[in-house]
């Protein structure tokens, strides 16, 4: 069956294609719509060049849709004259996983199915995310002519054939294009183990170290049976929640202090192992606690860097780091200390691609449980997990141990999110407006205590590629270091999401120790009061604080 089995077929453009932060993300029931994914995939092949004969990675978390849209996709990309698509096992592929995988077989790029952290199911959320060769998502620059595209696209492409068998290892072709179904985890684990040391940690494990690592009944499941259990001999039942289930179990598949409770409680219980962590929905994010200590990501961002010559892919020392501009400054006295540049980056992993391509920095993380390095180009929820074994395994100290250690060093940096989800749209940029208008005025103010030193618009120039990023987040920087940052969410599904990021220093050891919504209880105040909170969302208090 040759290329001349595909078929032209007649579409309208649908207006609501534009990608966000990570990728195009629409409720299912969207996507189930009549050629609303056949356009978008269509878009995709119409905005690249050089695709041809070249090969694609495609996979996802398994969510509600995933068959479907892979079976789709890999029809219209024999149409489109695709060489080889790669896809993990059952459709399978964490998003740091596809990454890897692009980059290990010099792909031409790959198609990531996912939604993150947004629930699945038939009622839930689904995504599709398009990566270019370095394993990345595409810059604004392909993402913008995708959906210029698709507000033109009259047709697309596809061969008329049977679905592909993708539960079976092995290779097969539709049309002209070779389609070659690949072990989902074996890339990814031969990658974790250049980059840390595997036997110490069995060692640790064998030594009594305890581990729960909670999957979520989403993506990373089978690589942290794989890599936890099998490879590094945790106990059996370490890894819980392990089988991806399209609904995610009916489960918020984010790893935070709330969706992930259970974890924080058990945790803080006699019954605590020393560690607790957990992924979201495609595994790229990570949530990090100690028997008795939470450890917020931008801590974890700051300690993995502090400590990053431990593990045997950094012994030679780090270049740089990044961190996204809402992320605590916690990092940015690491890099002091080792005298490496700090860059201070828009949020959404898409902005530490070009730093990395550079060499520039070599970890980067965001306050939303993203940590990652230059091994891929997506942030990496297990990667950050193994890198915590390894420096337990190493220091042979516990979670909490180190923390404290860190924060004597190098002080603490109180942080909190205030999220106020699912607002009305037009308060939310109502807010972000009036604020912006406000903030030339507020420098030099005070309240209470607290004098204003800056308030802008945070924008940012890479120095890689001299693009401009603005209006990325509305900052008020205090002369004491504290700061608070407001920015509307850009990977929501429905109405509005106002975060706003609470930051203090404490240096003096003796008062690091308080409650971190008490620590910035005046903040907090202040957060709600100068932007006018409940008036914009009629909202009193944040739906969700982590
Ligand atoms: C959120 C996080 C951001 C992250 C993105 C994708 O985006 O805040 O750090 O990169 O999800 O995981 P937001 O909804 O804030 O735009
Ligand atoms: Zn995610």
């Amino acid at each position: 069956m040759g290329n001349s089995h595909a078929t032209t077929i007649a579409t309208a453009p649908f207006a609501d294609q534009r990608p966000g932060t990570s990728g195009l993300r629409k409720k299912v029931q969207v996507f189930e719509q009549r050629h609303y994914l056949e356009n978008f995939i269509q878009s995709i092949f119409d905005a690249l060049d050089g695709y041809q004969d070249a090969t694609l990675v495609v996979g996802g978390d398994g969510r509600f849709y995933n068959r479907e849209a892979i079976q789709k996709i890999l029809k219209i990309a024999a149409a489109n004259g695709v060489g080889r698509i790669v896809i993990g096992q059952s459709g399978i592929l964490s998003t740091p996983a596809a990454s890897a995988l692009i980059r290990s077989l010099k792909a031409f790029g790959g198609i990531v199915l996912s939604a993150s952290h947004n629930p699945g199911g038939p009622h839930g959320d689904f995504g599709i995310k398009y990566n270019v060769a370095n394993g990345g998502p595409a810059p604004e620059k392909v993402t913008e002519a995708i959906y210029a595209r698709t507000r033109e696209i009259t047709s697309f492409k596809i061969v008329e054939s049977q679905d592909v068998d993708i539960d079976r290892l092995g290779e097969t072709m539709i049309g002209d294009m070779r389609v070659h179904v690949v072990d989902s985890v074996a890339n990814y684990q031969a990658l974790m183990q250049t980059l840390f040391d595997f036997d110490r940690i069995r060692d640790a494990f064998r030594s009594g170290l305890t581990l729960k690592f909670d999957a979520m009944s989403a993506v990373t499941g089978p690589y942290a049976r794989v890599l936890f259990e099998k490879e590094l001999g945790a106990r059996p039942g370490s890894v819980i929640n392990a089988i991806p289930l399209p609904d995610f179990g009916g489960h918020h598949p984010d790893p935070n202090l709330v969706y992930a409770k259970h974890l924080y409680d058990l945790a803080m219980s006699d019954a605590a192992p020393d560690l607790c962590a957990a992924s979201d929905g495609d595994g790229d994010r990570n949530l990090i606690i100690g028997r008795s200590r939470f450890v917020t990501p931008s801590d974890s961002l700051a300690i993995l860097a502090a400590n990053a010559t431990i593990a045997p892919g950094y012994r030679r020392g780090i270049a740089g780091i990044a961190r996204s501009m809402p992320t605590s400054g916690a990092a940015d006295r690491v890099a002091e200390r080792l005298g490496v540049p700090l860059y201070e980056t828009p949020t959404g992993w898409k902005y530490f691609g070009n730093l990395l391509d550079a060499g520039l920095v070599t970890i980067c993380g965001e306050e939303s449980a993203g940590a990652g390095s230059d091994h891929v180009r997506e942030k990496d929820g297990l990667w950050a997990v193994l890198f915590w074994l390894d420096i337990l395994a190493a220091r042979k100290e516990s979670v909490d141990a180190i923390v404290r250690q860190h924060w004597t060093t190098y002080g603490r940096n109180y942080y909190s999110r205030h999220d106020y989800e699912e607002v009305a749209s037009d308060g939310a940029h109502a807010l972000i407006e009036a604020l912006r208008n406000q903030l030339p005025s507020l420098e030099g103010q005070c309240f209470g205590a607290l004098q204003v030193a800056k308030a802008d618009d945070f924008a940012y120039h890479d120095p890689v590629d001299g693009s401009d990023s603005k209006h990325q987040g509305l900052r008020v920087i205090f002369t004491d270091g504290s700061r608070i940052v407001y920015r509307l969410s850009g990977t929501g599904t429905a109405g509005a999401t106002l975060r706003v990021y609470i930051e203090c220093f404490e240096p003096d050891p003796a008062r690091q120790y308080m409650e971190t919504q008490a620590a910035l209880a005046d903040l907090i105040t202040l957060s709600r009061d100068l932007a006018e909170i409940e008036r914009y969302t009629q909202r009193a208090a944040p739906s969700v604080i982590t």
